[in-house]
Parts: C-alpha cells; sequence; structure tokens
C-alpha cells in the first residue's frame, strides 16, 4: 500500500470505474466515486465505496468529493469539447490532489483526434498545463465494446456492424483500470502517455466467432456501409463528426491493423487479458 491513499473515480459506473473501484479497495485504498444523482448502474457499484453525488457539467458539485483526496481516476464521459466545464474541473482537481491517471484514446496517440472538437485531446492539454503528477491512458477500444453486438447475437445470430475486417487490439476494462491504479497508487508512471490495448490483434468479425465459440453458437457477420452505420450511430447520440472520425479509423484498420503496445503487462507485471477471457466472463450477454 502506497502512501497516497484517498482516490476519487469519475465516471465510477460505466465499464471502467467498477473496476477501478475494486482494485482500488482491494489495495487499501479509501475509494469516493463522483455519481449522477438517479445513476440506473449505482449497483455496479462495489460494497465500501464512499458515493459522492455530482455532476462534471457543474463543476462546484465536485467540491465536497475533492475534498481531501490524493489522486483521482478521471474519466470524461463525453464526445466533444461542447462541455464547457472541463477546464473549471481539471482547476478543481489541480487544487485538491497531487495525481490523476486520465483515461484518453489512441486517436489522441496517432494524432487524429483534433484538439479543438475532441474531448480526449483537449482534456489531455488541460491537465497536461497542471502541476499535477499525471498519467495518461490512451486505450484502443474496450473489449466490453462487444456487447454491442450482444442483441443481435441473442435474437439472430447475425451481427450487422460496418467494418468486419478492421482488427483491432481491444483491451480489457480491468487492465485498462489496473495501469490507471498502479500509477495513482504507486506515482512512478508521472508525466507518461501510455497506450494501453488488449495483446492480440484481431478482427471485429473475429471477436464475434470468438465469442460464438464461447456460447457454442455458430454467429454470423455483415457488414453494413459507412452511411448507414453512421445514420445508427448518430440516433443512438454520437455527434456525426465524431461518428465519421470513428469510421475512418474503422476502414484505417481493416488496411493496417491498430496498434498494439506491452504496456499493460510492464506496468502492473500481469499478462493482458484476452478476449476469449472477456468473452467467458461476459458470456451470459450473448446467451
Ligand atoms: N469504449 C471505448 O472503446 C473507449 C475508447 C477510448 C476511450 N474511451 C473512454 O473511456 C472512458 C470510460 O468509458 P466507460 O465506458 O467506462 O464510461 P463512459 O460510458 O464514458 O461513462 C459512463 C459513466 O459516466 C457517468 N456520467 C455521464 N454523464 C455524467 C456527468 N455529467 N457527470 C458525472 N458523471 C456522468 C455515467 O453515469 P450514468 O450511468 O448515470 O449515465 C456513467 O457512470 C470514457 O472517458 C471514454 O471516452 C472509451
Amino acid at each position: 500500500m502506497s502512501q497516497q491513499n484517498t482516490v476519487l473515480v469519475t465516471a465510477a459506473t460505466g465499464n471502467v470505474g467498477p473496476h477501478a473501484v475494486a482494485q482500488l479497495l482491494q489495495a487499501g485504498a479509501a475509494v469516493r466515486t463522483l455519481v449522477l444523482k438517479d445513476d440506473p448502474n449505482i449497483g455496479r457499484l462495489p460494497e465500501g465505496t464512499e458515493i459522492h453525488y455530482g455532476d462534471l457539467t457543474d463543476p462546484d458539485s465536485l467540491d465536497a468529493a475533492l475534498d481531501g483526496v490524493d489522486g483521482v481516476f478521471l474519466m470524461w464521459p463525453f464526445f466533444t469539447t461542447d462541455v464547457a466545464t472541463a477546464p473549471a474541473v481539471v482547476k478543481k482537481i489541480e487544487a485538491k490532489a497531487r495525481r490523476v491517471a486520465l483515461v484518453s484514446s489512441v486517436g489522441v496517440h496517432i494524432g487524429l483526434e483534433r484538439v479543438d472538437n475532441n474531448c480526449h485531446a483537449y482534456i489531455e492539454e488541460l491537465v497536461e498545463a497542471t502541476g499535477l503528477d499525471w498519467t495518461f491512458l490512451r486505450t484502443t477500444g474496450f473489449q466490453a465494446n462487444a456487447l454491442g453486438f450482444a442483441e443481435q447475437i441473442r435474437s439472430g445470430g447475425v451481427v450487422h456492424f460496418p467494418y468486419g475486417d478492421a482488427v483491432r487490439t481491444s483491451v480489457h476494462e480491468a487492465d485498462l483500470a489496473a495501469v490507471g491504479v498502479t500509477a495513482l497508487l504507486t506515482g512512478t508512471h508521472s508525466k507518461q502517455k501510455y497506450l494501453v490495448t488488449g495483446p492480440e490483434e484481431l478482427s471485429q468479425r473475429e471477436q464475434v466467432r470468438i465469442i460464438g465459440e464461447v456460447i457454442g453458437r455458430e454467429l454470423g457477420w455483415v457488414d453494413i456501409e459507412h452511411e448507414a452505420a453512421k445514420d445508427a450511430m448518430v440516433a443512438s447520440g454520437w455527434p456525426p463528426a465524431y461518428a465519421d472520425g470513428a469510421l475512418d479509423y474503422f476502414a484505417m484498420i481493416t488496411e493496417k491493423p491498430e496498434l498494439g503496445s506491452t504496456v499493460v503487462a510492464d506496468v502492473t507485471g500481469k499478462p493482458a487479458r484476452t478476449f476469449r477471457s472477456w468473452a467467458e466472463e461476459r458470456a451470459d450477454a450473448f446467451r
């Protein structure tokens, strides 16, 4: 256990937050979570956290949660820079904490995401300008993104999605969390911009094949066109420019696989988890 012992986790009830919280608790840290009032997913949080109701679009609502913290596991759950409170939130974190682990994106790593409209590049810039000990976790896609296929797998067994041949190095959310937790608790990864990935290259189509093997059903894949995919993404809340950016990225990694790294193993000392192990853990979601 390090000297640092009180950590606030934002966006705590998403895919990564519950893992970060569980790992921090297991390491003996005191854990606070920032949770929206009426969050329907609050049950995902392990027992033993101090829950603070607050909203990242209302910086003053973070005051009590930040009072006395050593570190922040910072996730900014917005697509673009349109949410104007980021500078004030980062300032508040700087005033109260020493360390921050920020979940960012591979898009920043390869220079695809423009600072003026993309949240990850923008938040990195804000955090980098502080005196905090920061660590950036520039992640590729989450293995949990495959949950987006779950309804189609359950209902018909054929996934209609763009770019089946896009080759991903998707990371297990628990591994991403572990890199951030290690950075926050040890303080030995300050000023690092880590590309955090899974251990293997798998196309989206191969991910679905593996899910099929795990649940004992043969599954299919049908590519849908860019425009149809974009319409669906926009209908589900993606800003149009961001949807185009994501689809262009899929097209790019169809030609050349997404980047991979050994950061998970290097930082945590444990091998990064495979997609098959993730699918085995989450098999019930696909049955
Ligand atoms: N998925 C990927 O492949 C990928 C790739 C690169 C980077 N990332 C980044 O990874 C990070 C974590 O992703 P995730 O899937 O674990 O979580 P997420 O979907 O980004 O965030 C969901 C969480 O944020 C909370 N939230 C939403 N609006 C909020 C607000 N105004 N104030 C406070 N909390 C709010 C949600 O609460 P409710 O449950 O109440 O809505 C929920 O707990 C994100 O920053 C994302 O940009 C993801």
